[in-house]
């Protein structure tokens, strides 16, 4: 790329969600990338050509990347001060307390400042707390470390970055011209849609609005879901006919359990900043949650007598159908809740590997009532009305019950 830098790019969490389809994308479209992490195990499988978890069309676009040569890994953060391009992928997660948490990514730059210098440009991608870009732009100025201080959040859906890197325009934002030119003809190599120009805290919180607005989305429609089984209604039936030749109701989206590991602490983070003002988010983080006490409490209505000697089956528990990944997922606050109610809660998974797990025939097999919590496709293969002793709950409207 015209510099006197080993590597144009180096991820720093490389192995991630976030950070491998990042680096195999920019590897494949002639990037020369390191991928620096902590995670041994996951970078030799990398290099082996496999992603370690689920992403769509990952493998094919990682094994293009490696065979033009273009794609590295490293666990040593020396890398850092090889690269032109430094992007951190470490973010100011939420605390028990629903507070931003600052440790992670203080640590990391209190470990890897040393690496950085002048004529580099650091590209923070994480989603951070609304002022955090300004932080560590004045913790550099404070080191005299002559670094440009970017920030260009990730929007990707997890499990479809490789190919949403590819359609999607960037959000890119830093301090002076300069750093705004580089990171623009860095983004400008991977998708043809023009990077979009922002100021740091702008694009800090274009971010959070981004996530709290598909968060209270969900919101919305889980309240409506609520509101109307509470009436003993169908909530489907009424939605079907809200849409139906009606295209201002087409962005309600589907009753689920809206989870994972963005949107619940995007929206606390929002609150937070607005020192828990943010009132939409706060209820919206209530009804999202509270539909699985929901689910439950049915159950209990139902079964006033006799839910403490059922056998409970949750069908999937990562947090979003077709991927592996269970972080955050309300499958598990379901579990915990079930444990304190039932007999025996059976759990399975398509994707996720748990010895706790069974297999779905032994959950369908042993189970009195089934949940399910994450509609993995495989699902759609289940008739429930070919199990007429079962009581099958599906707040997603999976089977068309209705
Ligand atoms: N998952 C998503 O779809 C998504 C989308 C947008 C933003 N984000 C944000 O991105 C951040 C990361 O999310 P993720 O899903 O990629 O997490 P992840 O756990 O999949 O990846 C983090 C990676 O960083 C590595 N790591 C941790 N500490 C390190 C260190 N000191 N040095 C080098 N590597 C280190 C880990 O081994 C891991 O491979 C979060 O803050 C999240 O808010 C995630």
């Amino acid at each position: 790329m015209g510099h006197n830098f080993q590597y144009d790019l180096c991820i720093v969490g490389g192995a991630g969600h976030v950070g491998l389809p990042l680096g195999v994308v920019f590897a494949d479209s002639g990037v020369k990338t390191v991928l620096l992490d902590i995670n041994q195990g996951a970078l030799k499988k990398i290099m082996g050509g496999e992603f370690p978890f689920i992403e769509k069309n990952g493998n094919t676009v990682l094994q293009s990347a490696l065979a033009k040569k273009m794609l590295f890994a490293s666990d040593s953060s020396e890398v850092i001060s090889k690269s032109k391009f430094v992007v951190i992928i470490v973010g100011t997660p939420v605390d028990e307390f629903l507070n931003p948490d600052f440790r992670g990514i203080t640590k990391l730059f209190d470990e890897s400042i040393s690496h950085f210098r002048e004529g580099q440009v650091l590209i923070l991608r994480s989603t951070v707390f609304p002022g955090t870009t300004e932080k560590i732009q004045k913790y550099f100025k404070k080191k005299n470390i002559k670094a440009k201080v970017t920030f260009c959040p990730e929007r990707i859906a997890e499990g479809y970055a490789v190919e949403e890197l590819r359609a999607l325009p960037q959000l890119v934002s830093a301090y002076d011209d300069e750093g705004l030119r580089e990171v623009t003809e860095l983004f400008r190599k991977i998708s043809p849609k023009e990077p979009i120009a922002m100021k740091p805290i702008e694009a800090e919180l274009a971010k959070l609005f981004i996530n709290s607005w598909r968060y209270i989305k969900f919101a919305v429609a889980n309240q409506f879901f609520m509101i109307a089984q509470n009436n003993g209604l169908n909530f489907h039936i009424i939605q079907k006919a809200m849409s139906k030749d009606y295209p201002r109701d087409h962005d309600l989206p589907a009753a689920g359990f809206a989870a994972g590991p963005c949107l619940f602490k995007d929206t606390m983070q929002l609150s937070a900043f607005t020192h828990n003002h943010f009132l939409i988010g706060n209820a919206a983080m209530l009804v999202n949650e509270g539909l699985v006490n929901h689910v439950v409490h049915e159950l209990k209505r139902e079964f006033p007598d006799s839910l403490s000697e059922k056998t409970v089956a949750i069908l999937g528990m990562a947090f979003k159908p077709e991927l592996d990944d269970p972080r955050s997922s309300l499958s598990y606050k379901l579990r915990k809740m079930l444990l304190m109610e039932c007999d025996v809660v059976l759990c399975t998974d398509e994707f996720i590997k748990d010895p706790a797990f069974v297999p779905l025939e032994v959950a369908l097999r042993d189970s009195d009532i089934v949940i399910l919590a994450t509609p993995h496709k495989k699902y759609q293969e289940i008739d429930p009305r070919k199990h007429p002793n079962k009581k099958f709950v599906d707040v997603w409207n999976f089977w068309k019950l209705s």
